[in-house]
C-alpha cells in the first residue's frame, strides 16, 4: 500500500541535457528547503531517467501541489502541446496529476503551476493554453539570479496558500490524496474478473460486426488497463491498423501502456467529458495518422458520465461514415432473481441502486434514445440481460462475486466518506452477514438470475 504524501511535486525536463530545466528545478528545491520545507515533503527525482516513471506516477498522485519547471528547450509538437515521445516520463507525471484534479477530489487545477525560467515571452508563444490543460497559470521568471529569487518567492507563497486551504476539509479531517489510487487498483482487478465473464456474453456480437472488417481504426472509450479491449479486439489478427484506448485514469493508462503498447496500439489519458476532448482527440488522431474511426468500443462507461449525450455526439464526429459504435452498459431494471421470496438478492440490488458510487444503474434504457438524438442510425438492441442458464459453477461464482464485491466496496467507500451514515452502515452489516447465504443461492441449479447488462450497436 502506498502511503507517501508529498506537499510539492517538482517536475522538470531533460535530466541529462544541459539545456534541460533540472538545475533550475534543483534550485527551487533548495530554496524551499531553506524556507521551512523538509526533504520528505518535496518530491524531486534528481538522477534516474527511464523506467522510473511508474513510481513517479504514484508519487504525483500522492502530492498536494505540482510544479513544472521548464525553459524554452521544452520540446513542443506542431500543435504546441508538450512532445509526448520526447518527454514521456514528464508527460506521464503531468497526466497523472491532471487526472487527479479532474476527479473532483481534494486536488484541483489550482494546485498546479508551471514555472518558466528564461527570457522568452511565453505569453506571446501562448504557453498558457498550449502546454497542457493542467497549467492554467504560468509563472514567468528571468535568468538573472534576482529574478529567479523573486519567482521562487512567489512560488513559495503560492504553495503555502494552497496547502493551508487544503490540509483540512470542512469537517477538519486531514485530507489524503492517495485514496483514489488505492481504490482504483482494487476496482481494476474487479473489472478484470467482470470482463472475463462478459466475454461469453458479448463475443458473438463482436464476431457478427467484425467478420468482414480488415485494417480498421478502433477507439476504446474508458479502456481502464486495456485488458478488456485487448481480449476482445486486440488479439484479432489483421482486424486493425490502429487501436487506441483512452481513459481519464492516468494510473490505468500507465498499466495499459506497460502491457500492450506496440506499433499498432496506443493508450492515452483523455477525459471524454473535458472541454478539450475533441481538440485532444484531433491531436491524437493526427499524431497516429488516423482520419476517422471505423469501430468505437464503449463498455461500462456511459453509466459514469454526467452527460453521455454530449460524449456520444462528439464521438460520432470522430467516426468514418458507416462506422459502428458498440456499447455495453447496465440496466438494473432487467435484474431478476428467482426464487427470492425472502428478497435477499433483490434487496442487495436495491442497496446498489442507492449507492452514490455506482453511477446511473438505469443507464441501459436511455442509450437507444440518446444515440438517435446524437444522429446515429441502425440502432439495435443486440442483447438484454445475461442469465444463469447453462453457466458453470465457476461462472456462477464469478457472477456472484463481481456483483457482491462491487456493492460491498461501494458501501465501504461511501461510509469512509460519510462515517456517520447509519443507513449505509446497516446496509454493510447486512451485506456481510448475508454474504454466504447469497453466494450459496447462486450455486443452486434451481436458482435463476438475470444480470442487467445490455449490448447496443449503431452506425454513423
Ligand atoms: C467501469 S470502468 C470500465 C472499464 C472497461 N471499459 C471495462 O469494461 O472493463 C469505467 C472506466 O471509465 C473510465 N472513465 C470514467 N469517466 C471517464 C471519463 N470522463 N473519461 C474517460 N474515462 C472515464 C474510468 O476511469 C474506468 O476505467
Amino acid at each position: 500500500m502506498i502511503r507517501k504524501n508529498y506537499k510539492v511535486f517538482i517536475a522538470y525536463h531533460g535530466t541529462y541535457s544541459e539545456k534541460g530545466s533540472k538545475q533550475d528545478a534543483e534550485d527551487l528545491r533548495k530554496y524551499l528547503l531553506n524556507h521551512g520545507f523538509s526533504e520528505s515533503e518535496i518530491f524531486f527525482f534528481p538522477s534516474k531517467e527511464g523506467g522510473a516513471y511508474k513510481a513517479n506516477v504514484i508519487d504525483a498522485l500522492s502530492s498536494q501541489t505540482f510544479i513544472l519547471v521548464y525553459n524554452e528547450n521544452l520540446k513542443l509538437e506542431d500543435n504546441g502541446i508538450i512532445d509526448h515521445k520526447e518527454h514521456y516520463e514528464l508527460c506521464t507525471e503531468i497526466d497523472a496529476f491532471y487526472a487527479l484534479t479532474q476527479l473532483g477530489n481534494d486536488v484541483g487545477q489550482n494546485d498546479a503551476k508551471a514555472l518558466y525560467v528564461g527570457n522568452m515571452d511565453i505569453h506571446h508563444r501562448g504557453d498558457e493554453s498550449l502546454l497542457h490543460p493542467l497549467f492554467k497559470d504560468i509563472a514567468q521568471s528571468a535568468t538573472s539570479k534576482e529574478d529567479k529569487e523573486t519567482a521562487f518567492e512567489g512560488i513559495l507563497k503560492w504553495i503555502n496558500i494552497r496547502l493551508s486551504t487544503q490540509e483540512k476539509d470542512d469537517n477538519n479531517n486531514q485530507i489524503r490524496n492517495i485514496e483514489f489510487f488505492d481504490d482504483n487498483i482494487e476496482e481494476r482487478r474487479r473489472l478484470e474478473r467482470q470482463q472475463k465473464f462478459l466475454l461469453k456474453f458479448d463475443a458473438s456480437t463482436y464476431d457478427y460486426h467484425l467478420k468482414d472488417m480488415k485494417n480498421i481504426n478502433i477507439l476504446d472509450l474508458g479502456c481502464s488497463n486495456g485488458r478488456g479491449v485487448m481480449e476482445r479486439l486486440g488479439k484479432r489478427e489483421g482486424l486493425y491498423n490502429r487501436l487506441i484506448g483512452i481513459d481519464s485514469s492516468a494510473s490505468s493508462i500507465d498499466e495499459a501502456r506497460y502491457y500492450y503498447d506496440n506499433k499498432n496500439i496506443s493508450f492515452y489519458v483523455v477525459d471524454v467529458e473535458s472541454e478539450d476532448f475533441l481538440p485532444k482527440m484531433h491531436g491524437i488522431m493526427k499524431q497516429e495518422g488516423i482520419d476517422g474511426f471505423d469501430f468505437i468500443n464503449c463498455q461500462s462507461l456511459l453509466l459514469h458520465l454526467k452527460n453521455p449525450f454530449n460524449v456520444l455526439k462528439s464521438v460520432r464526429s470522430l467516426m468514418n461514415d458507416g462506422g459502428i459504435i458498440f456499447i455495453l452498459d447496465v440496466d438494473d431494471g432487467l435484474t431478476l432473481a428467482y426464487p427470492d421470496n425472502d428478497h435477499l438478492i433483490s434487496h442487495l440490488f436495491d442497496i446498489d441502486y442507492q449507492l452514490p458510487t455506482t453511477g446511473n444503474r438505469h443507464c441501459g434504457r436511455t442509450i437507444p434514445g440518446l444515440l438517435s438524438l446524437a444522429g446515429y442510425k441502425n440502432i439495435v438492441l443486440e442483447k438484454a440481460g445475461i442469465n444463469t442458464c447453462s453457466l458453470t459453477h465457476e461462472e456462477r461464482e464469478t457472477l456472484f462475486r463481481f456483483n457482491y464485491d462491487f456493492i460491498k466496496a461501494g458501501l465501504e467507500k461511501t461510509i469512509k466518506k460519510d462515517p456517520d451514515n447509519k443507513e449505509m452502515q446497516n446496509h454493510l452489516k447486512w451485506v456481510i452477514k448475508m454474504g454466504d447465504e447469497m453466494e450459496k443461492r447462486f450455486y443452486s441449479d434451481s436458482f435463476f438470475f438475470t444480470y442487467g447488462d445490455v449490448i447496443i450497436t449503431a452506425k454513423k
